[in-house]
């Protein structure tokens, strides 16, 4: 008989409203701030630049910014072969292969070839610049382990990483062409806007893998598989995918009809923090609008962008549901013509930052993480050997 207080619904279940340890990195009190600044700020900047402010703690000089930049670019052109030949064998067999999981053991992979063994056990500022160094090489190779996994796909040997910022250089990749001016602004506003977001289901198992005294290529590895998921970074690939669904303005209303009646959740709206609103959602909204809306490159997408507008405007009448960034995120990268499966893997590309900033914020000030469970189970009865059962 299962415990009488089973059906209870406890006031922290999902951990909700339950702080659960300090951090520098990022609040979410009046607006959303990285180390201080708000991000409706930092979004003129580049990713390298918010990638710098996460790591170092500081935005960076023109000087730090271009010696910081070279060293990421130098990351993602030093894939280890070793890699590439896993990558090739694996796009044989198993080409259909989520790219989450391709760049889950790519991850894995690199800390193996690596040696990682986690910083000593008192870690010293010696110690943590040393992982800082390991942060800024996994922010070169994640995005440059998904260029290479496509190439294998296509059966080609890996092309060269360009010698340029992170969001023209991956866009280029991904695109295999030179994207506009407008096109890698908004792609760089997406990567700002994924780079951090606090204590996330994804972010916090990353610190928990780090307070067992693991190692940081571990603690990634972890995170990426916990942000597969359609609760958290999985779901803007599945905001393209309902899009396309419904496709016709006609069918919003019986398709959200049948969606909350069957008690299913609409992917890309809700957040368990902003119950009000996602600052981010606006920021990237807006600038997918700017996109859409440009010049005749676009054009076709504004269907989509009229049917999405619908469908936001019959959720907040029915539900008061208003969207989260992946809303807005899905529609840029579809815009950007890049295939739905990248969508998840650009949110890793970009989360590494903030990943691997509270990485090394845990380990500088560790405690092991280990909560309680509340015990909802069976009464205590008497053991029965098995000839009695
Ligand atoms: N569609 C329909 N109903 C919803 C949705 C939604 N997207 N989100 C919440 N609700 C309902 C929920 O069912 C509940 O209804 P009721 O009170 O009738 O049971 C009510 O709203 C309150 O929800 P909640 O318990 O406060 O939600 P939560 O904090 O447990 O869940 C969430 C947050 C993000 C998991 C959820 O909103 C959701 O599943 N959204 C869709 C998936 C999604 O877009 N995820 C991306 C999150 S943002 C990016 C990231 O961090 O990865």
């Amino acid at each position: 008989m299962p415990h009488p207080s089973s059906n209870q619904k406890d006031t922290e279940s999902g951990l909700a409203g339950i702080m659960a340890g300090h951090t520098n990195i990022c609040s979410l009190d009046e607006t959303l701030r990285y180390r201080g600044y708000a991000v409706s700020d930092l979004v003129q900047c580049s990713f390298e630049e918010i990638a710098h402010l996460l790591l170092w703690g500081d935005l960076p000089t023109a000087t730090q910014l271009e010696a910081f930049t070279g060293r990421i670019q130098h990351a993602a052109q030093s894939i280890p072969q070793t890699v590439v030949c896993c990558f090739q064998g694996l796009a044989e067999t198993s080409p259909q292969t989520s790219i989450m999981d391709v760049l889950r053991t790519g991850v894995s992979l690199l800390g193996q070839l690596e040696c990682d063994n986690g910083p000593k056990e008192s870690p010293r500022a010696h110690d943590l610049s040393q992982e800082r160094m390991k942060a800024e090489q996994l922010l070169g190779q994640v995005p440059a382990l998904l260029a290479t996994w496509i190439d294998c796909l296509r059966g080609e040997s890996p092309s060269r990483w360009p010698n340029k910022p992170l969001a023209p250089a991956l866009l280029e990749k991904l695109c295999h062409t030179k994207a506009s001016n407008i096109a890698t602004t908004v792609f760089n506003t997406t990567l700002i806007l994924y780079a951090e977001h606090e204590f996330n289901a994804s972010t916090f198992v990353a610190r928990t893998v780090t307070s067992t005294g693991s190692d940081m290529h571990s603690g990634v590895t972890a995170a990426i598989g916990t942000l597969k998921g359609p609760l958290h970074g999985g779901a803007n690939e599945k905001v393209l995918h309902q899009l396309m669904d419904i496709g016709v303005p006609e069918n919003i209303e019986p398709w959200l009809a049948r969606k909350l009646n069957d008690h299913e959740v609409v992917m890309g709206f809700g957040h368990r923090i902003y119950k009000t609103g996602d600052i981010r959602a606006d920021l990237l909204g807006d600038a997918c609008h700017r996109l859409i809306y440009s010049d005749s490159t676009y054009e076709k997408h504004q269907k989509l962008e009229k049917l999405a507008y619908k469908l936001e405007q019959l959720l907040f009448e029915k539900k008061e549901l208003r969207p989260n960034l992946d809303w807005p995120a899905a529609r840029v990268y579809h815009a950007l013509g890049l295939p739905i499966n990248l969508f998840t893997p650009l949110f890793v590309v970009a989360r590494v930052s903030g990943w691997t900033s509270h990485i090394i914020e845990q380990m500088g000030n560790n405690r092991l993480i280990r909560p309680l469970a509340k015990y909802v189970g069976q009464a205590p009865r008497p053991y029965v050997s098995i000839e009695d059962r």
